[in-house]
C-alpha cells in the first residue's frame, strides 16, 4: 500500500544519520526506492566521504526493480562529477518515474538536479522538509557563510555551576554521560576550549568511544600561552592547534599554531572559525568550554546548538558564570531533553 512522502523521507533521514561522522565534509544523505505498490525495493546512504553517493547505493541494490519506480532522497540529487558521477545522471539512467527531495542542495557546484531530472521527464516533487533541512544544517552553514556548525557543551550542576565546591569539574557528569561525549566526539571535526580549562583540568581531548569514525582535533584558545607545554592536550594522541596573539613566541609547543591579531584583548571569534574551516576542513565544531569561552562564542552570535549534561546535584557555590542564566538570556529553545544515567541531557537550538 503507497504511503504519504513524508514516511519514506522519514526513512530516509534515518538511514542517512549512520553516515554521520563518515560523511563530512559532504552532507549526510539517504535514499529510499519505493514500487508502484509503495514497497520499498532498496534502500542507501552516503556511507563515507569520496564513495558512491545514497542514490547511487540505494540504485546498486534496486537493479532492474528501480525502472518504473519512485526515489525518496534527502537531498537533491547532485548534478556535476565530483568524487563520483552526478546522481541525477544515475537516476534517469536507471528508469526511475519520480524523485521525492527532502531539501535543495545549498552548494552552487552540485545544484541543478531537480532541472537535469525534469528535462530528461522525470517528475520531481520537492518536500522543502524541516527535517531534511535541520539533517543538512551544518552543510548547508559551512557552504553559504564559511562557517563550521557550532555545538557548546558542557556538564553542570541543577543550579547551573560547571564547576563543583571543590573547584573542579571533570566529574560533575555521570559515566554514562561522560561516554555519550566520547561517542558525540568521535563524529566531529574539531573540540575547542579556553587556556584555564588546559591549565585546570589538564583534559586530552580525544574521542574515546567505540570505533569513533573520525578523531578530531583540538583547539585551544590561549592569547598569552599560559598553558603549560606538557600539557595532555599537546601530547600525540591528534592534531591540536594553539591559537595565540601574533606577538607571542609559541614555537616551544610541540603543536600547529594560529597566530591571532586581538581586538581589545580579545581573538575575534569569527576569524579563528573561518580558518578552523578553510584550513582544517573543520564542518562540525564542539566547544567544551569554560564558560568564559562558552559565554563569549554565544556573545558573538556564532553558536547553533547547546548541549547541556545536568547533574542531579547541586553544586551550593557561587559560580562566576551560571549557565542556567547564560541559556535563559539567549533564549535558547530546548528540543531534546532524555535521561543519561543519572543526569539529564538537554539539547537547544540557538537562533540569533
Ligand atoms: N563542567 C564543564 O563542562 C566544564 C568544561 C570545561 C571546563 N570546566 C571548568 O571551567 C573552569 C575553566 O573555565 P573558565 O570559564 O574559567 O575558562 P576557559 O573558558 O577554559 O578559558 C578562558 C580563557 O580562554 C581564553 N579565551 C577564551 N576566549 C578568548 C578570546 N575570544 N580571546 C582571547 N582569549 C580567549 C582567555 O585566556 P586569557 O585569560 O589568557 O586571555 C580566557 O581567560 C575550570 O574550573 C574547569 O574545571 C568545566
Amino acid at each position: 500500500m503507497q504511503k504519504n512522502a513524508q514516511h519514506y523521507i522519514m526513512r530516509a533521514i534515518e538511514l542517512a544519520k549512520l553516515g554521520h561522522g563518515h560523511a563530512e565534509p559532504n552532507p549526510m544523505v539517504g535514499c529510499v526506492i519505493v514500487n508502484d505498490s509503495g514497497e520499498i525495493v532498496s534502500e542507501g546512504y552516503h556511507e563515507c566521504y569520496g564513495e558512491a553517493h545514497a542514490e547511487v547505493n540505494a540504485l546498486k541494490m534496486a537493479g532492474e526493480q528501480a525502472k518504473g519506480a519512485t526515489a525518496f532522497v534527502t537531498l537533491e540529487p547532485c548534478n556535476h562529477q565530483g568524487k563520483t558521477p552526478p546522481c541525477a545522471v544515475a537516476l534517469i539512467k536507471a528508469g526511475i518515474c519520480k524523485v521525492v527531495i527532502g531539501s535543495i542542495d545549498p552548494h552552487q557546484l552540485s545544484t541543478g538536479g531537480v532541472k537535469t531530472l525534469q528535462d530528461a521527464g522525470i517528475k520531481v516533487e520537492i518536500l522543502d522538509d524541516n527535517d531534511c533541512n535541520k539533517l543538512l544544517a551544518p552543510f548547508t552553514k559551512r557552504v553559504t557563510t564559511g562557517l563550521p556548525w557550532v555545538i557548546c557543551k558542557w556538564a553542570q550542576t541543577t543550579d547551573g555551576s560547571t564547576i563543583t565546591p571543590e573547584g573542579d569539574s571533570p566529574w560533575i557528569s555521570c559515566k554514562e554521560s561522560i561516554s555519550r561525549v566520547h561517542e558525540e566526539r568521535g563524529c566531529v571535526d574539531g573540540i575547542l576550549v579556553g587556556a584555564n580549562t588546559v591549565i585546570q583540568d589538564n583534559p586530552t581531548l580525544t574521542a574515546r568511544g567505540q570505533s569513533p569514525p573520525r578523531m578530531p582535533i583540538r583547539i585551544v584558545l590561549d592569547p598569552t600561552l599560559r598553558s603549560p607545554v606538557n600539557a595532555n592536550v599537546f601530547n600525540d594522541d591528534a592534531t591540536t592547534v594553539l591559537v595565540h596573539e601574533s606577538l607571542q613566541d609559541a614555537s616551544s609547543y610541540p603543536c600547529e599554531t594560529i597566530p591571532a591579531d586581538m581586538t581589545n584583548g580579545l581573538i575575534d571569534l569569527e576569524t579563528i572559525l573561518r580558518t578552523l574551516a578553510d584550513t582544517y576542513d573543520v564542518t562540525n565544531l564542539i566547544i567544551e568550554g569554560g564558560a568564559v569561552t562558552i559565554t563569549r562564542f554565544l556573545d558573538a552570535s556564532l553558536v547553533d546548538e547547546l548541549w547541556v549534561f545536568k547533574s542531579p546535584n547541586e553544586s551550593n557555590c557561587r559560580s562566576y558564570i551560571n549557565m542556567n542564566d547564560l541559556i535563559a538570556r539567549h533564549s535558547a529553545e530546548c528540543v531534546v531533553e532524555r535521561p543519561s544515567g543519572v543526569d539529564t541531557e538537554l539539547r537547544y537550538s540557538v537562533n540569533f
